[in-house]
């Protein structure tokens, strides 16, 4: 017969057991949720939400497309100015505004311009005078009109504007006397690169 005592045992036992049971059912989840670390989030989200405003578009009238030759050859006809805006005559025949330093300097300062992989002409041609192809500085006005083959950093060179005629200047004789000549201008170029075909944007509608 089961006495009181032993019903207690049993009960105890089988308490124990199941306390037991738990702890370890509990270890077990735990472990399985620690082996699976929350996978990593970008703090961007890959969605722009909709509700975001429009994009602003650049303000003021848009620039015009123009020859890149044909920039040269304004400037050097207008007699070179620094700071004074000059004409020139977009592709699609429309007069429009252009000025040195925010359309004609970028020209020289940029790569990939005439023909892709073509260095800047300030790659050669900047005020590392020593250095640079012809001694001559295109990175700044005062460098170009110091003009090339220059003894010393303050000394004045060739002129190479043509004293304000395009087709006398030298940048007229590198850039389009000498297609396909090895001392064109950007040197290196291709042989068959027509550099009148070359656009850029500069200048705004007059
Ligand atoms: C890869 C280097 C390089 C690049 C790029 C380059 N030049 Fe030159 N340039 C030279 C060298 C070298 C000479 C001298 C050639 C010689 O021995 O006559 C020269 C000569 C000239 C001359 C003639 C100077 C003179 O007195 O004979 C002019 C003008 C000129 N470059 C303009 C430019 C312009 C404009 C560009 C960009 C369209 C340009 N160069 C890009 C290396 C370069």
């Amino acid at each position: 017969m089961i006495q009181r005592d032993d019903f207690q045992k049993i009960l105890y036992g089988v308490l124990v057991v199941f306390i037991i049971g738990i702890l370890i059912y509990v270890g077990f989840i735990s472990t399985l949720t620690s082996a699976s670390p929350a996978p990593e989030r970008t703090p961007i989200p890959t969605l722009i939400p909709a509700t975001l405003p429009a994009p602003q578009t650049v303000a003021g009238p848009a620039k015009c497309a123009v020859k890149a030759v044909d920039l040269f050859a304004a400037w050097i006809e207008a007699g070179y100015p620094e700071t004074e805006t000059f004409d020139v005559t977009a592709q699609n025949g429309t007069t429009c505004v252009a000025s040195f330093r925010v359309d004609l300097l970028p020209v020289l300062n940029e790569a990939n311009l005439w023909y892709p992989g073509a260095p800047a002409c300030t790659t050669c041609h900047n005020n590392t005078l020593a250095a640079t192809g012809a001694q001559m500085d295109l990175s700044s006005y005062s460098g170009i009109l110091a003009g090339s083959r220059r003894a010393s950093p303050d000394a004045k060179g060739n002129d190479i504007l043509g004293g304000g005629i395009w087709e006398r200047s030298l940048l007229y004789e590198v850039l389009i006397t000498r297609k396909g000549q090895p001392l064109a201008m950007p040197l290196g170029r291709p042989p068959d690169l027509d550099i009148t075909t070359v656009v850029v944007f500069a200048g705004v509608p007059k």
